[in-house]
């Protein structure tokens, strides 16, 4: 049992005040007293395939440009993952990499995976090679989406504006070292007609309630309100789920808590987003629905996120993907990846007022018009990659 006011874990302290402050239009809360911990920061840099290392250079402009504001002193050390590190070692997650990352203190990752690596084994692409292993071997049980789609950017969602006057700010937090994604059996084998191939949906209450108690949480600063997403008419996990987070909430009285059929879930979001504060996920249902919030947004290039371990570790991403269709190009919008400086900031090393620095310089430029493809509508000027990276770093 967790009593209900346990020591809080760093990050999750961070978490409390994090939705409060972060979310400038829509939420407000006081901040957190300026950090004491001390500006040293160890950052392995992973770029990784498509988008990433053009994402990845355009983002670290602005974070030399808060390090230089507030006196930060970030230690970059790159190292290969995903398919050029199949390319020059032979294996998507070098030991090298694996290394760097153990001698660091976050991950900024950038995104891995595209169509030259897609006939390899399904074993040694770099999904499967890198990113997993990379949540296993350092326990990023929680992975935390901010979805928020701008009131400058309404009409760049899919929805009708007047279904969510004023856009939508929704939190996913997603369970991300269980569920159907590592549970065993996980196999393929003959059977005298063809073959079967199975994967097993498996939960255990503990990985249950750490994910829970970083929902209930974040909602305590944000609008109080979690809905577990679930498919509990059909499956035993999700009962195990229900009851679980059930019991969660009365540590949480101030937190109302909604059961919701993940089917039911997919439509509402297209209907009513704003209904929605927190979204508590088990694994896949989070990936599918974080996809889904995400393009509600109006760009899936403008999604950060977090994946966190006990403790201050994290590794920070970008939720959209290679993108390999516009990759070299120089035409990604890197808000995605300088937004997740932004979480890394925030969760790993309790720099909030250099957060929200970021945060609203987003916002400025984004305000300003000037727009990468994705988001750029009439009357906004165009800016490539880098241009964004440096309009943001300058708004710093
Ligand atoms: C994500 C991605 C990954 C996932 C893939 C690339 C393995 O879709 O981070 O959402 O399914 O978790
Ligand atoms: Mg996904």
């Amino acid at each position: 049992m967790t009593p209900p006011f346990m020591p809080l874990p760093k990050f999750l302290s961070a978490l409390f005040a994090s939705f409060a402050v972060n979310h400038g239009f829509f939420r407000f809360a006081p901040s957190l007293p300026h950090s004491t911990v001390p500006s040293l920061m160890k950052i392995a840099v992973l770029s990784g395939d498509g988008i990433g290392p053009e994402v990845m250079d355009a983002s670290l402009l602005v974070f030399r440009k808060v390090a230089e504001r507030f006196q930060l002193q970030p230690q970059f050390t790159e190292a290969l993952v995903g398919g050029i590190a199949i390319d020059r070692t032979g294996k998507a997650l070098p030991e090298e990499t694996i290394a760097t990352c153990h001698a660091s203190e976050a991950i900024l990752f950038g995104s891995v995976g595209g169509p030259k690596w897609e006939s390899l084994p399904p074993n040694e692409q770099p999904e499967r090679a890198a990113l997993l292993p990379l949540r296993k071997i350092f326990g990023l049980y929680a992975n935390l989406r901010p979805a928020i789609c701008y009131p400058e950017l309404v009409n760049a969602s899919p929805i009708k504006n007047e279904l969510m006057p004023g856009g939508f700010d929704i939190l996913v937090v997603r369970e991300l070292t269980g569920g159907i994604y590592f549970g065993q059996p996980k196999k393929t084998e003959a059977t005298p007609t063809g073959e079967r191939a199975t994967d097993t949906l498996v939960y255990e209450t503990h990985e249950i309630e750490r994910a829970a108690h970083v929902a209930f949480r974040a909602a305590l600063a944000r609008s109080k309100k979690v809905h577990l997403i679930d498919k509990a008419n059909v499956l035993e996990s999700s009962l195990l789920w229900r009851k679980t987070v059930k019991r969660i909430a009365q540590d949480y009285p101030g937190v109302q808590l909604e059961f919701m059929y993940v089917d039911n879930a997919a439509m509402q979001v297209m209907k009513n987003p704003r209904q929605f504060d927190v979204m508590l996920c088990e694994n896949m249902f989070g990936d599918i629905l974080s996809d889904e919030v995400a393009a509600a947004t109006g760009s899936l290039g403008l999604l950060p996120s977090a994946s966190l371990a006990e403790g201050s570790f994290g590794l920070y991403e970008p939720s959209g993907g290679t993108a390999p269709d516009i990759a070299g190009k120089g035409i990604a919008n890197p808000i995605a990846q300088i937004l997740s400086i932004a979480l890394m900031l925030e969760y790993s090393f309790q720099r909030l007022d250099a957060a929200q620095a970021i945060r609203a310089a987003v916002q400025r430029v984004i305000a300003s018009g000037t727009r990468t493809a994705d988001i750029w509508a009439e009357g906004c000027q165009k800016a490539g990659t880098q241009a964004m990276g440096q309009a943001i770093a300058e708004a710093i």
